[in-house]
């Protein structure tokens, strides 16, 4: 995706950014992480293509299933958006989470041709360029959990379980797997890796494989991590961070660990 990132030094241009997870138990349902508009690309007021962007929005936040694509053939330039949910939200929840991220899209992006928001739950994009069917893996955004895991074998450990798993959420119709792995001296460990399924097996595991590369340099000795690119997304924690069929998620690390309840840090690339 064509944003203002420079992808070479990654490391140089990073911004560190604390957010204080300050939720109510009913505030929980749908967690915002970070948005990027295209400043590059801009459209005016009253344009053509802000009145095919609405109708855009409008078809995303009006779709009923978990993944959805939407072509806007208007007065101005073609506009192609698509949404995806985490795997493991059932609609109903997944259509809630579309519905906040198209809003945000709405007021944060007003004159970006291009632009992309992430939800803990759920991803939504557009662009007047057409970017289905193909892996972009900026611009990207990554968390992490303050809590440390710095004994060596955590590092290994964690990397085979998720190249393993990455295998197979590329070879998933949905494009999504996730895994609970017991980590000696830690517990249990809950992956989650998922691609858009417009992508091909081999072009996901390709954006997975680039995912899990990226956490040895972000995140390494940290119990928690996430990485998410417009094309696929990863993230592993000590805690069950999403829905399975013998357990709620839990939005924040259990009460009794060793941080404040939840309190995260999230580390994003500069613009
Ligand atoms: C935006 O424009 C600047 C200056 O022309 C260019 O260096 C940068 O790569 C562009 N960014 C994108 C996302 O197209
Ligand atoms: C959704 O994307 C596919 C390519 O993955 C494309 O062939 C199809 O036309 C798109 N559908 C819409 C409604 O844009
Ligand atoms: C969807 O999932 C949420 C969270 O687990 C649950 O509260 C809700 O009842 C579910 N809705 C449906 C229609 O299954
Ligand atoms: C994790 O390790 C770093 C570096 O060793 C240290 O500065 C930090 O305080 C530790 N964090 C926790 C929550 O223990
Ligand atoms: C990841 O798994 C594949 C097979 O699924 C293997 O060929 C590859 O060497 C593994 N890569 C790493 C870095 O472990
Ligand atoms: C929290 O407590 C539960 C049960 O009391 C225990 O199973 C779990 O390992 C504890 N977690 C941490 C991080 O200490």
């Amino acid at each position: 995706m064509t944003f203002m990132i420079v992808a070479s030094f990654k490391i140089l241009s990073l911004l560190f950014i604390c957010f204080l997870f300050s939720r109510t138990a009913e505030a929980q349902l749908h967690v915002y992480l970070s948005y990027r508009c295209n400043t590059n690309k801009t459209f005016a007021t009253n344009s053509a293509f802000q009145s095919d962007l609405t109708t855009l929005l409008y078809s995303l936040a009006s779709a009923n299933t978990k993944f959805y694509n939407a072509t806007i053939v208007g007065g101005g330039d073609i506009v192609y958006g698509l949404f995806m949910c985490r795997g493991d939200l059932n609609i109903s929840m997944c259509h809630q989470c579309v519905v906040y991220a198209t809003q945000q899209l709405a007021s944060k992006c007003r004159f970006s041709k291009e632009a992309i928001v992430w939800y803990e739950e759920c991803i939504v994009r557009y662009s007047d360029r057409y970017f289905f069917s193909t892996v972009d893996t900026m611009p990207s955004f990554i968390m992490y959990n303050i809590q440390n895991a710095s004994r060596p074998s955590f590092l290994q450990l964690l990397l085979d379980t998720l190249n393993f798993t990455a295998e197979e959420a590329a070879n998933d119709a949905k494009k999504y797997a996730t895994r609970e792995s017991s980590i000696s001296g830690f517990g249990t460990m809950y992956s989650l890796l998922q691609c858009t399924p417009d992508l091909s097996s081999r072009d996901c595991r390709k954006c997975l494989s680039g995912v899990i590369e990226d956490l040895p340099w972000c995140c390494v000795g940290k119990q928690g991590a996430g990485v998410l690119t417009p094309s696929c997304t990863v993230r592993y924690e000590l805690y069950p961070f999403y829905y399975s069929d013998d357990q709620p998620a839990a939005i924040s690390p259990p009460t009794n660990s060793s941080v404040p309840q939840g309190k995260a840090i999230l580390l994003r690339h500069l613009l």
